[in-house]
């Protein structure tokens, strides 16, 4: 059987998961795109906006961890190979941990970590040289944030998890990249935010494009970079999270969101 070249998209029917599902033919050459998401309404209506592509949807809870073994005979009948893995799925919360459900808090890490890494295993048996996987972190994968605790938790998981494999996989021709977004304008907001008033995160100093920083992703994930940061503001917050004693950070932030303590 003749293999085909398979692109995925995970965290396809908003944000930057969409942007990256519309943007992927020009950039990475492949036979089919895999879009998956819940919603399988925003998947159906994002490939009729594409119809010189030929796209697969695939509604999946991925929050569900046995969902992505159902990816298996799926790539086995279709001859796979797969050339791109984008791993947008991913939600958090605006909430102090004692306020945030403990089985929210358990669909937020089997989604943002578990998820994402089960899709890596499950693609990299698919993959060749020349094969390229992005992962979203975000800027705060690189220090603790209070009131998003659990979130920036979980993208520490990822960026380390990430850069981990971009090593053990250079041999191999096959790219990891860790994009890590500021601010960026998407539905993460509604979901983030809850309607009871308990939201303690208020204040957003910046608040970039997805298709901005999607396009820095495939810039980087091009040039096979480790990490990918997009905007002044990210770049000198990573630079001086690295300075800094988180202490001081989390003073700092805080002190933006006027959360005293
Ligand atoms: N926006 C920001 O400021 C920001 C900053 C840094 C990092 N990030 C990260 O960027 C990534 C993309 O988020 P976004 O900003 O584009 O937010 P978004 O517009 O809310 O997109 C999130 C995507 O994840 C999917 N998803 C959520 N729960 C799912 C589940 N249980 N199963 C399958 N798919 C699920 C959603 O689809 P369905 O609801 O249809 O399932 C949606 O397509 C996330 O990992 C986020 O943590 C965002």
């Amino acid at each position: 059987m003749e293999m085909k070249k398979i692109a995925i998209v995970t965290g396809a029917s908003s944000g930057m998961g969409q942007w990256f599902a519309r943007t992927a033919s020009e950039y990475v050459e492949f036979d089919e795109l895999w879009i998956i998401a819940r919603r399988s309404d925003r998947l159906a209506r994002l490939a009729s906006e594409m119809p010189s592509v030929t796209v697969r949807c695939i509604s999946l809870d991925l929050t569900d961890r046995g969902s992505v073994s159902s990816l298996h005979p799926l790539l086995d009948e279709a001859g796979a190979e797969v050339v791109l893995l984008v791993n947008a799925a991913g939600f958090g919360k605006f909430q102090a941990v004692a306020d945030v459900p403990q089985e929210t808090a358990d669909g937020m890490l089997a989604l943002n970590c578990g998820a994402l890494m089960d899709m890596c295993y499950t693609c990299l048996p698919y993959m060749h040289r020349g094969a390229r996987v992005l992962n979203i972190a975000s800027v705060a994968a690189f220090q603790p944030v209070p009131y998003i605790t659990e979130y920036a938790a979980t993208k520490a998981f990822v960026l380390s998890f990430s850069r981990g494999l971009w090593k053990e996989l250079r041999p191999a021709g096959i790219t990891v990249t860790a994009l890590c977004p500021y601010w960026t304008r998407t539905e993460f907001f509604d979901v983030a935010g809850c309607s009871s008033g308990k939201d303690r995160v208020t204040y957003f100093n910046a608040m970039y494009e997805p298709e901005d920083v999607v396009r820095r992703g495939w810039r980087d994930l091009l040039r096979g970079r480790d990490v990918s940061t997009f905007g002044f503001i990210a770049r000198a917050q990573v630079l001086l999270v690295k300075l800094l004693p988180h202490r001081l950070i989390m003073k700092i932030w805080c002190g933006q969101q006027k959360i005293g303590g």
